[in-house]
């Protein structure tokens, strides 16, 4: 594993929560600025990538949740004071953003565990991730239009593709916030809870995935985003190809053994 994190706190595996865990093949990564709302500076950005390439190079780490210190936010944007002199020059030549097209090829799944605001690159980063599991006072927004900007890591796309094109242009034009319930009533998020359960729900929730056979994992999260890249023909091609594929696991024959001698599968991760 990486150097330690400055701005980052890695627990893997998770360690235990409200009496519950460890939750074991599960990594619980915590943005760790709460006196700034966890503002995503490119230091803690790099961080985040790095530490994701790491656990997805681990075997033994099946899925990751991703969560904000403290109870007021999970990341409120990008860091606006480091961001404020840029010039597209600098933005150009120090390249900061790759490291969103670092997290986005990241094949472990990840949960994201929100609680208060997930605003700007917070919202965007919530949205990278596979699912988000959101408190009932969690608030989405791209409020980048009134700092003069736009949002610039994938909120344009991700969100419109999220929620549809009438509410995204609403939001990203207007700057405005939507509350956890209207997120879930729109499909944004895939559970809300009471704040204070919010991330033992997203831990729970990655326990159970990570207790699947993780090949298979990595193969249905692969066909389900190319839904949003590939034609429906190209889309299906690549999803039986995948299906076909996972016949080559140990995994499938132990699956389907189990299932028709009625017994639990003992899965072997490969
Ligand atoms: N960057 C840097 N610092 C931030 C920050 C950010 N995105 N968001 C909050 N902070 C800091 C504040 O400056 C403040 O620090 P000080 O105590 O040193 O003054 C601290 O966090 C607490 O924030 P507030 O006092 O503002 O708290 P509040 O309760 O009054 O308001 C808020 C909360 C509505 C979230 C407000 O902080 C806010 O609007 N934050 C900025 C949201 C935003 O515009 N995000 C988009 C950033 S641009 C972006 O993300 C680009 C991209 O697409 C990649």
């Amino acid at each position: 594993m990486t150097a330690d994190p400055e701005f980052l706190r890695v627990e893997f595996p998770a360690s235990a929560v409200a009496g519950e865990g460890p939750f074991e093949h599960v990594a619980l990564l915590t943005l760790d600025r709460p006196e700034v709302l966890n503002a995503l500076n490119y230091q803690l950005l790099g961080e985040l990538a790095t530490v994701l390439e790491d656990l997805d190079a681990e075997d033994s780490c099946h899925c990751v949740v991703i969560t904000g210190a403290g109870e007021r936010a999970f990341a409120a944007g990008a860091d606006i004071k480091e961001m404020a002199d840029q010039t597209p020059v600098s933005l150009t030549r120090k390249n900061h953003f790759a490291r969103w097209e670092r997290i986005k090829r990241i094949r472990t799944p990840t949960i994201a565990a929100v609680r208060g605001y997930a605003l700007g690159g917070g919202c965007e980063l919530a949205m990278a991730c596979d699912m988000i599991v959101a408190a009932d006072d969690a608030m989405f927004g791209q409020p980048e239009i009134r700092i003069g900007v736009m949002p610039g890591a994938g909120g344009t796309q991700r969100l419109t593709r999220a929620i549809g094109k009438a509410r995204a242009m609403e939001l990203i034009l207007t700057g405005d916030q939507l509350p956890a319930r209207e997120a879930a009533a729109l499909g944004l998020v895939t559970r809300i809870v009471p704040p204070e359960e919010a991330l033992l729900a997203a831990l729970r929730l990655a326990s159970r995935i990570a207790a699947l056979p993780p090949v298979a994992v990595l193969a249905a999260k692969e066909a389900v985003n190319r839904a949003f890249e590939l034609s429906l023909d190209a889309g299906l091609e690549f999803e039986r190809r995948n299906f076909f594929m996972l016949f080559a696991s140990e995994d499938q024959k132990e699956g389907m053994a189990a299932f028709i001698a009625k017994r639990q599968p003992d899965w072997k991760g490969r």
